[in-house]
């Protein structure tokens, strides 16, 4: 059974969402980059990749279900920020918008009992909750330090020990 036209649409919709948030968090990497937080910046190299990963997985998924793959295009991103935990911040808005954007197309395929849409959106759902946890867990850490210049280093140091997914 091929895609409707309706959740061709919305995915086509999700592939430009995932990749405006992969082009995000590049520009909020080298903003750390650009202030001498190393692991900071890494942490949103992964994150940037990640969600390109993400991207994929939904042009792939369309194209085995005989959908038409339409690369809609991208806003350029913020580059510029106050703080880190701002940076953070705008990371956690970002995780709930794309939440909110699953959610939907959940609720298309379910209205749609196109079960196996259904299925592959399992996946995203759970990573949403991770992935709105690890940056919650973060701002929760910044809150602490108060800006603190020493403590922004050892978090700086403890974001620099996140692995990639493939490597967890
Ligand atoms: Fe692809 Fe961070 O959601």
């Amino acid at each position: 059974m091929d895609i409707s036209t309706e959740l061709e649409k919305a995915i086509n919709e999700q592939i430009g969402i995932e990749f405006a948030a992969s082009y995000a968090y590049l520009s909020m990497a080298a903003y750390f980059e650009r202030n001498a937080f190393d692991g900071f910046s890494k942490w949103m190299h992964l994150q940037s990749e990640e969600e390109h990963t993400h991207a994929m997985k939904f042009y792939q998924y369309l194209i085995d279900r005989g959908g038409v793959a339409r690369i809609p295009s991208i806003p350029a991103p913020e580059w510029d920020f106050d703080s880190v935990i701002k940076v953070f911040e705008a990371s956690l808005d970002q995780e709930r918008e794309v939440t909110r954007h699953i959610y939907d197309l959940y609720k298309i395929a379910q209205n749609e009992s196109d079960f196996a849409t259904v299925s592959f959106l399992k996946w995203f759902v759970d990573e949403q909750v991770e992935e709105e946890k690890n940056v919650s867990d973060m701002i929760d850490k910044l809150k602490m330090a108060q800006g603190n210049p020493d403590s922004l280093l050892l978090l700086d140091r403890y974001a620099l020990e996140r692995k990639a997914e493939s490597e967890v």
